[in-house]
């Protein structure tokens, strides 16, 4: 598991990737699939799941290889991604200025000088009820939306509804939230090796941060009715851009200038909150879980997603910043102590059977240490792997969480 074998790319150039594909679309139905079918009739990785499922899954974890093979689909162009997104889906685009530099400081602006990123004009995708044709429509004081960051391991991934990282998340949390709108921040991803390095930390947190500086200044909505949210990478995101304002005293500044007041609440799925990988152990989630869940061949201790992520910085980052892995077992007690206790309410939603479960489990426990156990919703769902919004053969459960999600956004 320590040498890098999966997203390395090696076939990224044609005509190898034609041929690596016509090879996949050959061996994975005749030989994988049978395979999995019948192992899956012998043993699964959960009792309660079906033959389906689990073929399902084993299915999906060869999708990831193929792209860690092959390559990462780049973001539309906001001139592209606004037309599909209106004229397909009926989703809204903004575009979003660069927030201002002198709100960059510290050890962040510290990483940001050493990967040479900036604040830089980005754009993000408006789903639900206040979509217009341009943008959307400002709705009433008091209703709630979503602020959302997508998963994808800081590398790939989009806001466009086209990517089911943001269009099937985005379903049931409409569907569970009457009312609310979603926007979700096309953030800069990181690249390394055998790409040119790009966009390493900060750049995803800064976007993340001009994102909530346009809906709080420019748009004027009311932090009180804005719930940040994220899943698996964008969780982190999500977390480090309200450390960040907690660190920085952003939200103690009058209403002037930088100032960034805190949101009503904090919603996460799946939370990829420990880069330094330091949950790997013979007997955790993340080495006992690797079948029954659908990312085990990306989250990887020494993979692209960690190289990226840190690009110029060094490794012991992936460790031991607090904006990367708040939830790495390397932070001792006394450096996480407290460092939630400003955090507003949170829900984690996130699966039973996911790699990541234990992670979450820190992070939850870290939480609860700060917050009380009143203001942290833990809505573990049984037998579910990572991100499990974006799944087929998974409407019970999402039913289910989402459902819970619902009953809390209501009640905040
Ligand atoms: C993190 O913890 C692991 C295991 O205890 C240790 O090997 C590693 O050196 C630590 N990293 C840092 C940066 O302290």
């Amino acid at each position: 598991m320590s040498s890098q074998t999966n997203f390395t790319f090696r076939f990224r150039r044609q005509p190898l990737k034609l041929l690596y594909t016509l090879y996949k679309l050959i061996t994975i139905p005749f030989i994988k699939l049978p395979f999995f079918i019948l192992r899956a009739i012998f043993i699964r990785p959960r009792p309660t799941w079906s033959l389906a499922r689990t073929v399902y899954v084993d299915l999906y974890r060869q999708v990831v290889v193929f792209i860690g093979q092959t390559g990462i689909t780049p973001h539309l162009s906001p001139d592209k991604g606004a037309e599909s997104a209106r004229k397909q889906f009926g989703v809204g685009f903004s575009f979003v200025e660069p927030i201002p530099e002198e709100g960059i400081v510290a050890d962040v602006k510290e990483a940001a000088r050493l990967n040479g990123v900036k604040p830089e004009r980005r754009w993000g995708y408006w789903y639900g009820p206040g979509v217009l044709e341009e943008g959307f429509k400002k709705p009433p004081p008091g209703t709630k939306m979503f602020y959302f960051m997508h998963g994808g391991g800081f590398v790939l991934g989009s806001a466009h509804p086209s990517d089911p990282l943001t269009g099937e998340t985005s379903t049931p949390i409409l569907k569970h939230c009457p009312g609310a709108n979603i926007f979700a921040i096309e953030y800069r991803l990181a690249q390394a090796s055998p790409y040119p390095l790009a966009n390493g930390f900060p750049a995803g947190l800064i976007d993340a941060l001009s994102g909530y500086y346009y809906l709080v200044h420019t748009l004027g909505i009311d932090s009180n009715d804005i719930i940040v949210s994220g899943s698996s990478a964008g969780g982190a995101l999500a977390v480090g851009m309200l450390l960040y304002i907690i660190r920085q005293g952003l939200h103690r500044r009058d209403g002037s200038g930088l100032s960034l007041p805190l949101p009503r609440a904090l919603w996460l799925e799946s939370p990829a909150v420990d880069w330094g990988m330091s949950h790997v152990t013979s007997t955790s989630s993340m080495t006992l879980f690797q079948r029954s869940d659908i990312v085990s061949p990306f989250i990887q201790p020494t993979d692209y997603c960690v190289r990226a992520v840190l690009g110029n910085l060094p490794k012991e980052e992936a460790e031991k910043n607090v904006y990367i892995s708040p939830a790495s077992k390397n932070l001792t007690d006394e450096e996480v102590k407290g460092l939630f206790k400003e955090f507003p309410d949170v829900a984690l939603t996130y699966g039973g059977s996911e790699i990541l479960r234990d992670v979450v489990w820190t992070f939850r426990d870290r939480l609860v240490r700060d917050l009380g156990k009143e203001r942290v919703l833990d809505l573990e769902e049984p037998d579910c792997p990572h991100v499990f919004s974006t799944l087929l053969l998974h409407e019970k459960d999402k039913e289910s969480a989402y459902g819970k999600v619902g009953r809390w956004y209501k009640d905040l």
